[in-house]
């Protein structure tokens, strides 16, 4: 993978509704040398999402604009994303579907990550779904974005196995955990293959 520095590297958006721990964590690797890519712009759906704040703390640009309100929010994220070179949509805890047309116009640059084993549980509440169908494993997949959702082409995954012990809590903390650490991966991976 090539080594890039600075303003060299692909700048990517962070599309978010919440917490912003993904967000963080992203960042946190996009400081790293071998990293080929830079956060160089966070949306959210919500004015008070905590993620605006881990923006500002990193100085990130940020936005609140509810894209999935009306088309005019959407051509005004999509003239954003123009402006400010963005290679690829990263949307980390966004929790609405985008429109069609937002879709179509970065067809193939929008990434997910959704805390499941998919095709398995997709949508809400997939932690509760794991435990009412007694499964032995969960875990975290990135994917790219299509029409549909949580169905696009699955880009990596991650298991975690489900004791006796575990709870929704845990398992939630466990998912958490991972997907911290595979979605920057990921990221880079997607990357260097544009
Ligand atoms: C994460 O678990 C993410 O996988 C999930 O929301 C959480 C956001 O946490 N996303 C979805 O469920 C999307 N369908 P964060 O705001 O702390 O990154």
């Amino acid at each position: 993978m090539k080594k890039l520095n600075g303003d060299l590297k692909n700048n990517i958006a962070v599309f978010i509704s919440g917490r912003g721990s993904n967000l963080n964590s992203i960042i946190n690797y996009s400081l790293k040398k071998k990293t080929i890519y830079k956060v160089k712009l966070v949306i959210s759906n919500k004015q008070k999402a905590k993620g605006l704040l881990v923006a500002k703390k990193y100085r990130i640009r940020n936005y609140f604009i509810d894209i999935t309100k009306s088309k005019k929010l959407g051509n005004k994220v999509l003239n954003i994303l123009k402006k400010n070179k963005i290679k690829l949509v990263c949307l980390a805890g966004f929790m609405k579907i985008l429109p069609a047309y937002f879709v179509k116009q970065y067809s193939g640059k929008i990434i997910n990550i959704h805390p499941s084993l998919l095709p398995k549980y997709k949508g809400l509440n997939t932690h509760q779904k794991v435990i009412d169908n007694n499964e032995k494993f969960t875990g975290c997949t990135v994917h790219y974005v299509n029409r549909f959702l949580d169905s696009g082409k699955i880009i990596s995954q991650n298991k975690v196995r489900i004791s006796k012990k575990d709870n929704f809590k845990s398992i939630k903390k466990k998912v958490l955990k991972i997907e911290h650490k595979i979605y920057p991966i990921a990221i880079n991976k997607v990357l260097s293959n544009l």
